[in-house]
């Protein structure tokens, strides 16, 4: 397992020890170009065991050596309210703490880092979104559009900005230089409400004298072909431009602004069609030498219209864009029994190619995409009316590096047709892509199969936070749906700091809610097929308010629940009428049990749970958390209202589907999963039959998993809570489909979207829906970080954490980090001679309750603890 370094300051330690190590700015890695006036700032801070802080002060630094500080009395370190006047748009400041502890010493001072607003309202930019002056077609794949223009530079520059985005996807250059290594920028957001623009310090490649800018302009989201059943192109609007604003400050203080304007020139370039889902075509022979560099002659070119585009929906980023985060090489290359050059990665991404390639002038490469093989051939089914095909054709014979800019693919395989020369390890190369989120979680144990499981996992969370939190990242879809997040959003946020990717998408999710509260089942909404946004759908909709507490939980963000509150209270609002005095939803569309394995592959929804059952004990688990929000955020009167309300739903539910004996009138996992977990079982005689019940179902089906989309992330701590630790292991352990390790048994590198995506045959299901690379099913990681590992939140950012793990399944050892917003917990325990023995980590700042098996629980501190205690296997 590889962690990383701690991070390291050459900062002075004070006389207890303390040292602050690491200062950030919101949920960013970096903070340039950031969006809030009065940014929150986090420290992490390495002390000695017994040390806690009492009181830290922040030092700002602006420029003119004005230097303020502010000392709070707080032993409080993350997302702390920025104690000094606002920001203004472009200010620079430099920014530092230190803390003292109960001791009385100070720390050292942190080393400063620097804090950078961006553009912080629509007057802050004067540049107009250009698009190429000429007509297009509206429906297909468009080429790529080059835009330049030239500009004169002085010496002495002292800083230079690129504030930049576009409708559609781009890429900028200047003089010849890459700017940046953002992929997909502006990333997907709901256009109509919120366009995002990056800040790039650029510097650097400015010289004296004539510069030039450039920008490739794509489709992308805004207006390529998106959804399914075809989808729908044009979504946001027929035209793409960009917006482009750069700014130079000189030495002496002088300005100069180059900003997209009608001086700007266009032409087509190589790029002559790139579309997400279909792909991209090159033709080398289109290329036009030094575009993008001083001294070009565009006097050939096109020139530009001003587009529409609305400032007012401009905002910075609050999480990290697309990059490409690793390269794989191929595991094998062989010829398929039809001839093809096949090529295996070894592992299903998301990503695309990079070839280097010599040939014959004109010649076409063409690279196709598939997740499977099938008969010894690329099995490009399950992408439905995605071609995932991109295409390279040759200008000369001189060697070439090429790899498509706009297009992404979900694979394990490629084929490479048209290729000269012979495809060897050194001409190809998969590059994967994803949002670029700190990994933070890592968890291994004795079983191998386990952790390959768990690998799984994690390649299925990279390859679905993409921009946005998607289903899947290879067929005609690639959507927010808000189901699939909502139940795995506590895994993901183990094992990457995917805070302010989602608490971005978090705000789509509000902006997109109809007035009468409907959650849109998919977030940007797209019209696809026949698919009804204004039909509200439980486990899908609750994604408004169990994320925000998903979130506040693990990171610590309040914040996220006071922006997300109204869109939370609007969705309970809009059950409780839905539901009306029964307080049972009980009526209309619902998918319930999503994929239970005993629903036909044609009809998911078509599970052994009630999908009213589903959607009612969900009613209640979201009114309850709405209510624990409403208390977090000091709205006593709301607080009290929908504890009430959670309660009503809890009793309704009871009398309507919990019989006296705690059975259930759908004699299924789910249901008693969700029961035991949501809290609706009124009597302890009835939570201890309800829990026997799910253990005997699970025993009778011989340990196969009968859950969907609802109950697998519920059914093993449904047991664990019943009391039957060992059932759940069972249930996890089982390599006969359908189970967790089937898949894995199966060859499987990531999770799939149906327990039986591979039939045990090795066909591919036949459903039209049949995806490799579907993170909600691996929503168990959760609880084997909790219970297996034994390292779960007990309070908001795992500021007190609960460190029980629970051996068994023949588990001899596990280990489980986790970098906390206080620092890095670690649990590591091992069975030996019948005694369970545990080293774990508490980070300064936090407290942990420890629960020995036999033992009453203990409180202990930070800084590094043995403990041990007799256990029977
Ligand atoms: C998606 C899902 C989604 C479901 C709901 C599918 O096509 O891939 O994961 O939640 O539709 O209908």
């Amino acid at each position: 397992m590889t962690v990383p370094a701690a991070a390291t300051s050459t900062e002075k330690t004070s006389a207890s020890g303390a040292r602050v190590v690491q200062v950030r700015v919101e949920h960013r890695q970096d903070a340039l170009g950031i969006g809030q006036s009065r940014p929150r700032l986090s420290w992490l801070t390495e002390a000695p065991e017994s040390w806690n802080q009492e009181k830290y002060e922040i030092a700002v630094s602006r420029p003119g050596n004005q230097r303020a500080t502010k000392e709070v009395p707080s032993s409080e370190s993350v997302l702390v309210e920025w104690p000094f006047a606002a920001l203004q748009p472009r200010e620079r400041v430099e920014v530092s703490v230190r803390v003292w502890g109960t001791d009385g010493e100070p720390s050292g001072w942190s080393i400063p880092i620097a804090v950078e607003a961006g553009l912080l309202s629509e007057d802050d930019w004067t540049a107009s979104a250009i698009s190429p002056d000429w007509d297009e077609d509206r429906d297909t794949d468009h080429a790529a559009a080059l835009l330049r223009r030239s500009f004169v530079a002085g010496s002495a520059v002292s800083s230079a900005r690129l504030y930049v985005t576009a409708q559609g996807v781009y890429e900028v250059e200047i003089n010849g230089t890459r700017v940046g290594d953002e992929v997909l920028a502006p990333g997907w957001t709901s256009y109509d409400h919120r366009l995002l623009y990056s800040t790039f310090d650029v510097t650097s490649l400015l010289r004296e004298g004539e510069n030039a800018i450039g920008a490739w302009l794509a489709d992308g989201w805004f207006r390529g072909r998106i959804g399914f059943k075809g989808g729908t192109r044009n979504v946001y609007g027929d035209r793409t431009s960009l917006l482009a604003q750069l700014e130079i400050t000189y030495t002496d203080g002088r300005r100069a602004l180059i900003a997209t304007d009608d001086t700007w020139k266009a032409s087509p370039g190589p790029i002559t069609s790139t579309g997400l889902y279909d792909g991209e075509r090159y033709d080398a022979r289109l290329e036009q030498h030094g575009w993008s560099q001083p001294g070009f002659d565009d006097s050939q070119w096109s020139g530009v219209r001003i587009a529409r585009l609305d400032k007012a929906k401009l905002e910075a980023p609050i999480g990290p864009p697309v990059r490409c985060t690793e390269e794989i090489a191929p595991k094998r290359i062989w010829t398929s029994p039809s001839g093809k050059t096949l090529v295996d990665f070894g592992q299903n991404l998301v990503g695309r190619l990079r070839l280097s390639l010599r040939g014959k002038p004109g010649h076409t490469v063409t690279l196709r995409h598939a997740e499977v093989l099938q008969e010894g051939e690329l099995y490009t089914r399950p992408l439905r009316l995605a071609a995932s095909i991109d295409e390279y054709t040759l200008a000369d014979d001189s060697q070439r590096v090429w790899e498509p800019r706009f297009a992404m693919h979900g694979f394990r395989y490629a084929e490479l047709t048209g290729a000269v020369g012979a495809v060897d390890l050194g001409t190809v190369v998969a590059r994967v892509h994803h949002t670029d989120m700190e990994r933070i979680g890592w968890f291994e144990c004795s079983d191998p199969l386990i952790n390959r499981l768990h690998e799984n996992v994690r390649w299925s969370t990279r390859g679905n936070f993409v921009s946005v939190p998607t289903d899947c990242p290879q067929r005609d879809e690639r959507l927010g749906w808000t189901g699939d997040i909502q139940v795995f959003a506590p895994t993901a946020s183990f094992l990457y700091d995917c805070s302010g990717m989602l608490a971005g998408w978090l705000k789509d999710v509000a902006d997109e809610q109809l007035p009468d509260g409907t959650v849109p089942w998919y977030v940007p909404w797209v019209p696809a097929g026949t698919w009804d946004e204004t039909i509200p759908g439980a486990v899908w909709g609750d994604v408004a308010v169990l994320t925000p507490w998903t979130l506040f939980e693990r990171f610590h963000d309040k914040g996220v629940l006071s922006d997300q509150y109204s869109s939370a209270k609007a969705w309970v609002d809009l059950m409780a009428d839905r539901a009306g005095e029964s307080r049972l939803w009980d009526e209309g569309f619902q998918l319930g049990d999503w994929l239970d394995p005993a629903a036909p592959p044609h009809d998911p929804a078509d599970a052994r749970t009630d999908r009213y059952l589903v959607a009612t004990a969900y009613f209640a688990w979201s009114a309850r958390h709405l209510s624990r929000t409403a208390g977090v955020l000091g709205k006593a009167d709301d607080e009290a209202h929908y504890a009430q309300l959670a309660e009503e739903v809890r009793e309704a539910f009871a009398q309507e589907y919990v019989h006296a004996d705690g059975t259930m009138t759908s004699d299924a996992q789910t249901a008693y999963a969700l029961a035991l977990v949501f809290d609706l079982l009124p009597t302890e005689h009835q939570r201890r039959r309800a829990a026997d019940r799910l253990a005997e179902l699970v025993a009778e089906a011989g340990n196969r998993i009968a859950t969907g989309f609802a109950g697998t992330p519920a059914i093993n701590d449904a047991l664990t809570l019943g009391g039957h630790v060992e059932t759940a292991y069972d249930l996890l352990r089982e390599e006969e489909c359908p189970s967790w390790l089937y898949a894995v048994k199966q060859g499987g590198t990531t999770i799939w979207e149906r327990w039986d995506s591979m039939l045990p045959d090795g066909t591919v299901n036949p459903g039209e829906m049949t995806s490799f690379n579907h993170y909600a099913l691996g929503a168990v990681a959760d609880w084997m970080h909790r219970v297996i590992g034994g390292l779960a939140p007990l309070e908001p950012g795992y500021r007190r954490i609960g460190i029980r793990p629970r051996p068994g399944g023949g588990i001899t050892h596990a280990t489980t980090r986790h970098l906390t917003p206080y620092g890095m917990a670690e649990v590591s325990w091992r069975v030996e001679d019948e005694t369970l023995h545990i080293d774990a980590t508490v980070p300064t700042g936090a407290s942990a309750q420890f629960a020995l098996p036999g033992q009453p629980p203990q409180e202990l501190g930070p800084g590094r603890h043995s403990l041990s205690a007799p256990i029977r296997r």
